[in-house]
């Protein structure tokens, strides 16, 4: 089982106001719950028009608040409350009349009157038809809750439900998820920028096949994910991988190590950090056959040339740049992790031992041991790869202090 968290859950209050993306609204509060976030939905009027209470209540698995001037509410739910206990709160969708009225300090109904009395961070997710979004009205109004601290998502593009291809759409459910796990996170890697290798190389044989491994490329893409949540720049080197680039990070798809490598050494100057989670081939084949190899009877031989040591290259150059290798081990692991920390000159190895159940290549979990480079060596528990790359982030920041 993954450790579980000590923290108490978050909750957030989700405003929606009566647009037609009020039905992505409910997604949105079904991928907050997933996630852990216990979630309080305030509707609006309008916004009853489009989606029942009961939907939001069943997802939520909470009474939706609605009325300010309802007794049972006002004593049940009550909106200073609303407004103290909200972590964060979020209007998706906001629309333009919302957004007015939060910009001029009106507070006629409960949303508004939750949004005067918080001291919560507020996320505001428009969602209107492109000319209403382009109006220099709503455009002022934005710009003022921005100075105000506001934090604005910007709305996507594509097909709206009023006929028009534009600006406007409610950004996808997931997006909007990412944005307030950055809302929620202490920015503590705000000044780092960090270089993220993820996944593993495809290195080809001839047109139709390669070599490869089995790395999942989860690893490197929570990293990736959780340095900016942190606040971190991130730039994601990454092999062939199935999985999605996480929203912020500068991606740099490459297939073999040599475009690994190379696309590393041009990133590494700017670079903080370096977190070499791919799994990078160790030999390619000695020559690439242009057309297909055919089948035949007799056994065939391939010869295979060792691929550099990019880390170690790494090591050798550094300039202050904090370095974080990964040894995916099968015997003797603190032993083997030890000797390439030292011989690849990193700050920091996350070492597992990948015959472990849940500690594969493809899982979602591992049991890691992280040893650095003053002699410390820290066995964690099994853990979710995302909770791991915040253990991660902690070794380097206190190491960095050190
Ligand atoms: N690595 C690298 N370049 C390579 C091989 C590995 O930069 N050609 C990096 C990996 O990204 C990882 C670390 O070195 O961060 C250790 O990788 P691992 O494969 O465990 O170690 P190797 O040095 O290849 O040793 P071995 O395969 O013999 O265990």
């Amino acid at each position: 089982m993954p450790e579980k968290r000590v923290e108490k859950p978050k909750t957030l209050v989700l405003g929606v106001s009566g647009g037609i993306a009020c039905y992505k609204a409910v997604e949105l509060v079904r991928l907050l719950v997933r996630a852990g976030f216990g979630v309080q939905v305030v509707m609006t009027r309008e916004a009853m028009e489009f989606v029942t209470p009961l939907t939001f209540q069943t997802i939520s698995g909470r009474p939706v608040a609605t009325e300010t001037f309802s007794l049972t509410q006002e004593s049940e739910i009550g909106h200073i409350n609303l407004a103290d206990q909200a972590d964060a709160i979020i209007i998706a969708p906001a629309t333009a009349n919302i957004i007015g009225k939060i910009a001029s300090g009106i507070a006629d109904d409960l949303l508004t009157t939750v949004l005067m009395a918080t001291r919560a961070p507020v996320l505001i997710a428009p969602s209107m038809n492109t000319h209403m979004y382009e109006n220099p009205i709503l455009q002022e109004n934005l710009r003022k809750l921005a100075r105000l601290g506001y934090h604005i998502m910007e709305p996507a593009e594509g097909y709206l439900a009023c006929g028009y291809e534009g600006k406007g759409r409610l950004p996808e459910p997931e997006d909007i998820v990412e944005r307030i796990h950055g809302l929620l996170k202490k920015k503590d890697l705000a000044s780092e920028q960090l270089l993220i290798t993820a996944g593993p190389n495809h290195e080809p044989l001839d047109p139709v096949r390669f070599i490869a491994n089995r790395s999942s490329g989860k690893m490197g893409y929570a990293l990736a994910r959780q340095g900016l949540r942190r606040g971190a720049q991130v730039t994601l080197i990454s092999g062939p991988t199935a999985l999605a680039p996480p929203a912020g990070a500068r991606l740099i798809p490459v297939q073999t190590a040599a475009e690994m490598r190379q696309a590393i050494l041009k990133e590494f100057p700017k670079a903080t950090a370096v977190l070499m989670a791919a799994a990078v081939a160790d030999y390619r084949p000695e020559k690439f056959v242009p057309r297909k190899i055919k089948r035949g009877t007799a056994a065939l031989t391939l010869q295979l040339r060792p691929n550099p040591d990019i880390l170690r290259e790494l090591g050798a150059r550094k300039n202050g740049q904090f370095l974080v290798g990964f040894a995916a081990e099968t015997e003797a692991l603190v032993i083997n992790a030890k000797k390439k920390l030292r011989e690849k000159k990193l700050d920091l190895i996350v070492a597992n031992d990948v015959t472990q159940e849940g500690s594969g290549f493809d899982a979602d979990t591992n049991a890691a041991t992280l040893l650095d480079r003053t002699g410390a060596v820290r066995r964690l528990p099994l853990m979710s790869k995302g909770e791991l790359a915040d253990r991660i982030y902690d070794h380097l920041l206190a190491l960095k202090k050190k």
